[in-house]
């Protein structure tokens, strides 16, 4: 399955996100958007009032990536400003005392896709009783909260293992991997089973975004 790129805005040059949305509809598979909020992660980003006109005018869809405590209480508000694909981390299910699973059909039932987020202390094994209900797992690849970090290693087995699981059960759950992704590392990571990833700063520091993204995809 042909890689799909998903550029985190997060290293984005706020200044100037319309040019950059631009950029993306053009060469992009999808709009990554981090929401943080200080509590499940010590970093704050952005929230409604960003997503909404910038979702207005993507062209491509929009990955929301919630790290937020109780995520439930918003995925309406998300959907409804725009996103296309809405995840939230498991270790906030945990610590709401939420079912993940209805979380998930909660999701689907607004009509976006639905993803299952988890740091990477987090053994792998703990999504398998959501993967029917999930249409995607972000397996992180650095410790959820900050862009420009570096990319543990340990993922590729994560991965690996959470693909295997997938194929013996015949789903068709898709893999999005986040943190840390480049040059070095996205072609293994597709081989071992991923087919989406984020990439911030390696996008958006580069000389060329585009070129950067179409490499990503190993065009
Ligand atoms: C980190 C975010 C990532 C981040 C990725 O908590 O979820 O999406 O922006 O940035 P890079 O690609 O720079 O690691
Ligand atoms: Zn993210």
């Amino acid at each position: 399955m042909q890689l799909q790129i998903a550029p985190s805005l997060l290293a984005a040059d706020f200044m100037h996100l319309a040019d950059e949305v631009e950029m993306l509809n053009a060469s992009a598979d999808l709009i990554h958007l981090d929401v943080m909020d200080g509590s499940l992660v010590p970093n704050l980003s952005f929230g409604f009032s960003v997503i909404e006109p910038l979702a207005r005018m993507a062209s491509i869809p929009c990955d929301v990536h919630l790290m937020i405590v109780h995520p439930e209480k918003y995925f309406q508000r998300f959907v409804d400003a725009g996103a296309d694909y809405l995840s939230f981390h498991l270790e906030a299910a945990r610590k709401a005392r939420r079912s993940p699973a209805k979380m998930l059909r909660d999701i689907k039932a607004m009509g976006a896709k639905a993803g299952l987020a988890i740091n990477p202390d987090m053994p792998v094994e703990e999504v398998f009783p959501y993967l029917e209900d999930a249409d995607f797992i972000l397996v992180m690849s650095v410790f959820a909260g900050f862009g420009g970090q570096k990319f543990i290693e340990a993922t590729y087995d994560r991965v690996r293992t959470l693909k295997a699981e997938i194929n013996r059960r015949g789903l068709n759950t898709l893999i999005e991997i986040d943190g840390g992704v480049g040059a070095s590392n996205a072609a293994k990571l597709g081989e071992c089973g991923a087919t989406m990833l984020v990439a911030g700063s390696s996008v958006f520091k580069s000389a060329d975004p585009a070129a950067t993204i179409a490499a990503l995809r190993g065009e």
